[in-house]
């Protein structure tokens, strides 16, 4: 029986970051990973390849749509579906491949298969049980469908069988205006498909500041992308090669029927802790099915530990990645901390959407005083110069302080811009420390420097 301080169940960005941190703080680590690469849900069928296809549609959209405004002439490239779903598993390999490297690099043991906890200290792994003085679950999570809607990963589809359709599809309906469902309709938008999406809600993005969703869902119908609002999906009724949606709108509860070539299904994801054996252990659950932890990520059992996407909060990678460094931490003795007030959240459309903090719509409900100090890229020369002019960058700061409670930002490279308002909201900047911080011309990061003086006494170019 081999011994180990941690073995970490689940190589995704929680699993492998926290592998990663035990080794750098000298724990004898293993992490337990039964798909044949390493790096989860967001390396092979997540957050990676659906990067790799909006980066690349995005490109055809700019040969088609400014090129030639810039003087490039010439016809338009064709897609080669092949190739580029070539192009998506190499960037999955390269990345995937990185992993196993760093894992070699830090001695960490690769246990290959599913793992169980049949005992606390003890992980089985196909036949073989290990000991570990701490086991950290990091297990991540999987589609939650829609009940009676049977998916089959060729028509209907999550987003793992949306990462590697066979064809482009003439007409795709998207179920669910999430980020799943926003990124990857917009990748077969650009690509020819005709989308339509359906949403339960009257608005899309579910928690996303108001305005920002709006203007957000503005853009993306110019884009070609149809939504019906305020409709809950009744039936998907499927053959081999189309299907037929059948959803109720809310506000009269009349039906229609839409057909498809695929439906993807992207009404969230749920906790995936299936045969672990949790329930024989007695480790307590919450009534949504995660893993019940303390502030340092223990269970109710000791030595076992749980972070990411099986466990309560945002289902983000970096979450995951912060809580798998944070209970490394604490497993070597020392102190793991995660803020969980400044967590960005990104959607990575064409503009890109990234927010964090506090919205307009949370800061009323709590009666918190605030300002709103608003910059569009209409004023940003860099934005116009590169046809990304659409979209704004919001800051809401508190009203009597200054500090900064939230931003949310929609236009381009929104999802790089936003750390630098994280890292002014971890320090408990005020909005005005920004304003006075020098920002380098001309750059998309200087709209973020005069939504930061319209807190104040008003930016400069608007
Ligand atoms: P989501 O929770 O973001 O959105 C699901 C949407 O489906 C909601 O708007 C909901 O109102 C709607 N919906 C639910 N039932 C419905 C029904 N019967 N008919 C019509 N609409 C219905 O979930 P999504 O997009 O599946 O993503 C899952 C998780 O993965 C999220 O937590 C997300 O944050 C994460 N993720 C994050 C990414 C990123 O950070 N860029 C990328 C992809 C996923």
């Amino acid at each position: 029986m081999a011994s180990y301080d941690v073995i970490v169940i689940g190589s995704g960005p929680g699993g492998y970051v926290c592998a990663i941190r035990c080794a750098q703080l000298g724990l004898k680590t293993a992490c337990v990973e039964g798909r044949d690469t390493l790096g989860g849900t967001c390396l092979n069928i997540g957050c990676i390849p659906s990067k790799a296809l909006l980066h690349a549609s995005h490109q055809l959209h700019e040969a088609e749509h400014n090129f030639a405004k810039m003087g490039l002439k010439g016809k338009s490239p064709s897609v080669d579906w092949t190739q580029m779903l070539a192009y998506k598993d190499d960037v999955i390999g390269q990345n995937t491949k990185g992993i196993e490297f760093l894992f070699k690099k830090n001695k960490i043991d690769w246990l290959k298969g599913w793992g169980s906890i049949p005992e606390a200290g003890r992980v089985k792994v196909g036949d073989n049980v290990h000991e570990a003085k701490h086991i950290i679950i990091a297990t991540g999570s999987e589609p939650s469908a829609l009940p009676g809607i049977e998916i089959d990963e060729k028509v209907v589809v999550t987003s793992e069988g949306a990462l590697s359709l066979p064809k482009i599809p003439k007409k795709m309906v998207v179920i669910g205006a999430g980020v799943i469902g926003l990124e990857l309709g917009s990748v077969y938008a650009r690509l020819g498909a005709e989308i339509h999406v359906i949403e339960f809600l009257d608005h899309i993005t579910p928690g996303m500041d108001a305005e920002v969703s709006k203007q957000f869902q503005k853009l993306l119908t110019k884009q070609g992308l149809n939504f019906t609002l305020g409709a809950a999906v009744q039936k998907v009724q499927a053959t081999k090669t189309k299907a037929k949606v059948t959803y109720k709108l809310r506000k009269d509860d009349s039906e229609a029927t839409v057909d498809a070539d695929v439906v993807l299904v992207a009404t969230g994801r749920k906790p995936y802790t299936d045969g672990l054996g949790l329930a024989e252990l007695g480790v307590e659950m919450t009534e949504r099915g995660q893993i019940r932890t303390d502030s340092h990520w223990s269970t109710n059992v000791k030595g076992i530990h749980a972070i990411g996407d099986c466990i309560s909060g945002p289902m983000l990678a970096h979450k995951a990645e912060d809580e798998g460094m944070a209970v490394a931490e604490v497993v070597a003795g020392k102190h793991g901390h995660v803020n969980y007030g400044v967590i960005p959240g990104v959607i990575y459309t064409h503009p890109e959407v990234a927010s964090v903090g506090e919205t307009e719509e949370t800061l009323k409900d709590k009666g918190h005083a605030y300002k709103v100090g608003k910059f569009s890229f209409m004023g940003n020369g860099r934005a116009k110069a590169n046809f990304a002019a659409d979209g704004f960058v919001k800051i809401l700061a508190d009203k009597a302080t200054d500090r900064i409670l939230g931003a949310h930002i929609i236009g381009p490279m929104a999802g790089d811009l936003i750390h630098e308002i994280c890292v002014a909201m971890e320090f408990g900047a005020s909005a005005q420390d920004l304003a006075l911080t020098c920002h380098a011309h001309p750059t998309y990061s200087e709209a973020v420097r005069e939504a930061a003086l319209a807190c104040g006494d008003g930016p400069i170019h608007s």
